[in-house]
This record gives structure tokens, C-alpha cells and sequence, in this order.
């Protein structure tokens, strides 16, 4: 039986009670758990609405505050981590969380962001079926708008496909989602990793990717036409902290190895409704400004000692005029194994600069790719985050039979083999792979128009 589990902030009460409801009426789940950030005002209205649907409900509703579990900024980390403790313990008596509630331990547990307009209760029921084909992790994917999702795209697959390109993880649809499902062996695995359980920030989703990949689990991904409607943002400043926090969490994982044996399975996609294709993801002339805000002479200073030229000259003059042509694909890349580098996490002009930098990225993806049209846009993004993948597969394979002192003239059969991926071996081990993975690919991209 499972725990469907609502993290939440500052939300639209009547549709986190909406689907609060939609999950305590659903056949498979035995119990419901809000996890507030803090005892804020939607915090306090929920609590006094509570009761009233409790009576309509058969399973217990709880509503906490997220404990203070994580080293890192307080956020959405601590508010999932809190729920795969409590999940763990809702059967018997614990000094944290006081009574039980139920009386046989969870098998899963569900997580959805509670502001979703569109969650309907087969949702669960996907996630459900596919647990019940022993998957460890069952992510939901849905379409977004082509101007969503840029965290997701320039940031997480970017990287993801750079630094581990033979694993699952660039593969992962939507690598940042909020909405999966868990068995309990997958959360005794989250759990006991410190990785995870320090990351309270937004890094949090990262991490829980990772580390299940990391750690073998099997992983499918159910595809959720409606999409997710959730409301959107004004100008990009809004994702500040989320930019920041979701490629700290990535750069803090670019030594560690990683195994490729897990099965993944995505399920297919329909076609996207006109409800997404036709959204705009955040205010472009809001986030234009961005681009003059906030300069300091260290952050000129760290351009044009780290970054390309071109990439220096670029930002710098959007002091006074905001520019974006410069930050094409391959130009991404190369700043993003700068970043990989040399970027500081606590660091303010190290924020601002990548904050800057990714501005400037986005601004040119919305200009030459998201105006002629959603689908030219999407596959623009899928192109880029394929090619890097590819490039970088290429040099880890090339790198690791230099290590493994092959010849380069290894008969076209012996090659074959060197593709698949010995499973005693780690495909990052440290001897060569931390070099390869800060150096610059060469040659990634070439899909300007
Ligand atoms: C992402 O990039 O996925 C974030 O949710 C912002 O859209």
C-alpha cells in the first residue's frame, strides 16, 4: 500500500485540497501526507480545513512542517527527505514522528507537487501498475512548454549527458521531476546515502536521480499526456536560487562513478496538446534586463581570465545593451566545462555569472530556435543534448581503452565488445576519467540555423 505525499509552500488551497482528496479516495493509497515548508498561512488554512475532509476520507491525512534534516539552504530537499522518513516509520512508534499511524509497513510512496492543476487520480494509478512490474522508480514525464524547463535542458541534461554520457541519466526525460514514485527498497537506498540526506536545497532532485541510477535501480517513466499545468514564471530571476542549487548538485557529483547496468524503460509519448505548445515558459522582456543586473569588476575579471573572448566580450557589453547571439550550442558547452571547473557554490559574483551566463543561453534558445515554432524548438533541444552525449561517449570509450592499454588497431570484433560495458567495470573510474571530464570536447554541435 502506498503514501502519496504533497510537499508545498505558498499554494492555492483549493487545489492542494482537491488533490489531497483525489489521493486519499484513490484504492491503493493508505495514507496522505502533507509536508509543509513552514507553518505559513496556506500551512494554517489547510490545517483548519483539514477535519472536514478527513470526514469524507478513509485514510488518515497528516499534515507536518519539513524537519531540518540537510547541511544546504533550506528547501525542498528537507521537505522530501522528511517524507521518506516518515514513510519509512508510519508503522510503529518513532521519537521523531510519535504514533503510528498505520499499522504494516508502506511499500511506496508517491510524490507530487501539491499546486498541480491537472493531477487526476490516474497519476497513482500509473505509477502503481508500473511498481507492480517491480520497478524501483517510476518518474512521471509530461509535455512542457518550450520555453519551460530550461533548468532541466541547459543545466541538468547538458550536464548529465557531458559527464556520464554510457549511463541512464542522460536518457532520463525529466531528470528535475517532483512527481515519482518509490518503492521501499529504492528509499532505504536514498536514505543511508549522506549525499542525499544533506542535499535540502533544491539539488534534491538531482541527487535522487543520480543516486538511483547510481545504485542500480530499476527505472520506468509514465508518460502523463495532460501535461503538467502549474503556474508559470515571471522573468527568469524567479529561478535564481533553482539554477544555482541544481548545478551545484551537479558539479558536486562529476568525480563520482557511476555503474550502467539498470534497466530504464520510457513509455511513449502522445501527441502535446495545444494548451502546451502554445505557453510561454517565462517573461522575455522581464528576464532581457537581467543581463545589465548586478555586475561587479571581479565577475569581468573571472570572464576574462576563465571564458572565451568572445564569451567575455559578449556578456560584458550587456551592461549597456542586452546581447545573446554569442551563447549559441557549442559556445554553452564550452562555458559550461568552465563552470564545471572553476564555479564556486556560496560564491556571490560566481551566482551572478552563471546566472548571466545561462540568462544569455536561454534568451539565445527562445530567439533562433523557440520562435519558428515548438516542435523546431524541442528538437533543437534534443539534438543538442544528443550530440553532447555522443561526443562524450566517444572520448570516455577512447579514454578508457588508452587506459586499459589497447591498441588502437583492435580488430573490428574486439571493438564491438569494448562498446558494451564490462559490468565489474565502473565507467568513471578516476584514472582517467576526472581529466577527460573538464576538458573541453571539441567539435560538439553544430545546429545553428
Ligand atoms: C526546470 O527547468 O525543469 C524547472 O522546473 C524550471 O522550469
Amino acid at each position: 500500500m502506498a503514501l502519496v505525499c504533497f510537499p508545498f509552500k505558498k499554494e492555492d488551497v483549493d487545489v492542494v485540497m482537491r488533490n489531497v482528496k483525489t489521493a486519499a479516495q484513490h484504492p491503493r493509497v493508505r495514507m496522505v501526507l502533507l509536508v509543509g515548508a513552514s507553518e505559513n498561512e496556506t500551512y494554517v488554512e489547510i490545517d483548519a480545513r483539514l477535519p472536514a475532509l478527513g470526514a469524507q476520507c478513509d485514510v488518515p491525512i497528516v499534515q507536518m512542517t519539513q524537519l531540518r534534516l540537510g547541511a544546504l539552504r533550506e528547501g525542498k530537499g528537507d521537505g522530501m527527505n522528511t517524507a521518506l522518513l516518515y514513510f519509512l516509520r508510519a508503522h510503529e512508534y518513532d521519537e521523531l514522528f510519535g504514533e503510528p499511524v498505520v499499522s504494516e509497513p508502506l511499500e511506496r510512496i508517491h510524490f507530487y507537487d501539491a499546486d498541480i492543476e491537472s493531477f487526476n487520480s490516474s497519476w497513482i494509478t500509473k505509477a502503481e501498475e508500473a511498481a507492480d512490474m517491480e520497478y524501483d522508480v517510476i518518474r512521471h514525464y509530461f509535455p512542457r512548454s518550450s520555453t519551460d524547463a530550461q533548468i532541466t535542458w541547459q543545466i541538468t541534461k547538458v550536464g548529465f549527458s557531458l559527464l556520464f554520457p554510457l549511463s541512464v541519466l542522460p536518457w532520463v526525460q525529466q531528470p528535475l521531476g517532483g512527481e515519482l514514485c518509490l518503492t521501499r527498497r529504492c528509499v532505504d537506498v536514498l536514505v543511508s546515502d549522506e549525499r542525499v540526506m544533506r542535499q535540502s536545497d533544491w539539488g534534491i532532485d538531482t541527487l535522487y536521480t543520480f543516486v538511483c541510477a547510481q545504485a542500480g535501480m530499476n527505472m520506468i517513466e509514465v508518460y502523463v499526456p495532460e501535461g503538467k499545468l502549474h503556474a508559470l514564471y515571471g522573468g527568469l530571476r524567479d529561478l535564481f536560487n533553482m539554477l544555482i542549487e541544481c548545478f551545484a548538485a551537479l558539479q558536486g557529483l562529476q568525480k563520482c562513478s557511476i555503474r550502467a547496468e539498470s534497466v530504464h524503460r520510457i513509455a511513449s509519448a502522445e501527441p502535446v496538446p495545444n494548451s502546451v505548445t502554445s505557453k510561454i515558459g517565462y517573461n522575455i522582456e522581464k528576464s532581457l534586463v537581467l543581463l545589465s543586473e548586478n555586475w561587479t569588476p571581479r565577475q569581468e575579471e573571472l570572464l576574462h581570465v576563465l571564458f572565451p573572448e568572445r564569451v567575455a566580450a559578449g556578456l560584458i557589453a550587456c551592461r549597456d545593451w542586452p546581447q545573446y547571439s554569442f551563447m549559441d550550442e557549442a559556445t554553452w558547452v564550452e562555458c559550461y566545462q568552465v563552470l564545471l571547473a572553476n564555479f564556486e557554490f556560496g560564491d556571490s559574483d560566481w551566482h551572478e555569472l552563471i546566472f548571466k551566463l545561462w540568462v544569455s543561453r536561454v534568451l539565445n534558445y527562445t530567439m533562433r530556435h523557440v520562435i519558428r515554432g515548438y516542435d523546431t524548438a524541442m528538437n533543437e533541444l534534443r539534438h543538442m543534448v544528443q550530440d553532447i552525449q555522443q561526443k562524450s561517449a566517444i572520448e570516455l570509450i577512447k579514454a578508457r581503452r588508452e587506459a586499459q592499454g589497447c591498441s588502437p588497431r583492435v580488430l573490428a570484433s574486439e571493438q564491438d565488445k569494448m562498446r558494451r560495458v564490462p559490468s565489474e567495470l565502473s565507467l568513471f573510474s578516476d584514472e582517467y576519467s576526472s581529466s577527460f571530464k573538464t576538458q573541453a570536447v571539441p567539435g560538439i554541435m553544430n545546429h545553428a540555423t
